[in-house]
């Protein structure tokens, strides 16, 4: 993987760290030599993956959901005194491909509270920090669902992904003037776990043939873009989406 000499010592926060994109974020900047907090649900996973990358990872335990738990993690972590760089947000997802008319509300608001409550509270809580560094940045995490509707998914997911989209703007023209940047990363279809479960092999066919590039993305095709974003030569790029998706559409 390509090495920016820059990100060593720099301080990231990954949110949704115990698998899938954001395990694969975590240990990448881990590995290019920065700070890692990783921010999960899933205490037992990242208490695992901080102790095997070593003393520059650090486990935080948090329902992202829960606006208390959130600020007072990120106040753990301006006290860490390593400061705070980079804010990924990564946590999201949804457990049920459903229609419209099939939703329920239950399932609804836990959607959108995951995918975009989450988000706006993690971005909100890392401001203070963020705004203290010299090369503030916030990737959030998307979806190829918040751009158009491509297979069946969760409309929940998808309204709660471009609404995200539109949070990074505001958040791009908040705080371009304190040198922040804000981008999204907006991917394909990836086989993670969770993602496994949820699409039959019929259906990861029929979506990789809808392809330019003829295939679903990987964790790390997503990871370069969010390495890119955090990089010193991104700095003129502000309030933009990156569309990891082989083409599949193109905005
Ligand atoms: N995998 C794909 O096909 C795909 C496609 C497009 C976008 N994305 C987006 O990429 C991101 C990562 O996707 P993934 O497939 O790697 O997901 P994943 O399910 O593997 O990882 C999500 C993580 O979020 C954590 N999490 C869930 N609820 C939480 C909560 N309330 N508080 C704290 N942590 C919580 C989970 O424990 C898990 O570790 C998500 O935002 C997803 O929407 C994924």
């Amino acid at each position: 993987m390509v090495q920016y000499s820059e990100l060593v010592g720099r301080s990231v926060v990954v949110t949704g760290s115990a698998g899938g994109i954001g395990e694969v974020a975590a240990r990448a900047f881990y590995d290019q030599g920065a700070y890692v907090f990783l921010l999960d649900i899933d205490s037992i996973k990242i208490e695992q993956i901080a102790s095997e990358l070593g003393d520059r990872a650090f486990a935080k335990p948090v329902d992202l959901t829960d606006p208390l738990a959130v600020k007072a993690t990120f106040a753990s972590i301006f006290m860490a005194s390593y400061g705070l760089d980079i804010l990924i947000n990564c946590a999201g997802g949804y457990s049920k491909l459903q229609s419209i008319e099939e939703m329920d509300l239950a399932e609804w608001d836990q959607t959108i509270a995951l995918n975009l409550r989450s988000v706006f509270l993690c971005c909100q809580a890392a401001i203070p920090g963020l705004k203290k560094s010299k090369a503030g940045r916030i990737i959030n995490v998307t979806s190829i669902s918040g751009r158009t509707v491509h297979a069946v998914s969760s409309p929940a997911y998808g309204a709660a992904k471009a609404g995200v989209t539109q949070l990074s703007k505001f958040l791009a023209y908040e705080l371009g003037p304190f040198g922040i940047t804000t981008n999204n990363i907006a991917p394909l279809t990836t086989l993670t776990p969770r993602v496994k479960a949820l699409r039959s092999q019929e259906d990861i066919d029929r979506i990789a043939l809808q392809v330019p590039m003829r295939r679903l993305a990987t964790e790390d095709d997503h990871v370069y873009a969010m390495l890119y974003l955090a990089s010193n030569g991104a700095s003129f790029v502000n309030g933009t989406t990156i569309d990891t998706n082989g083409g599949r559409v193109m905005m």
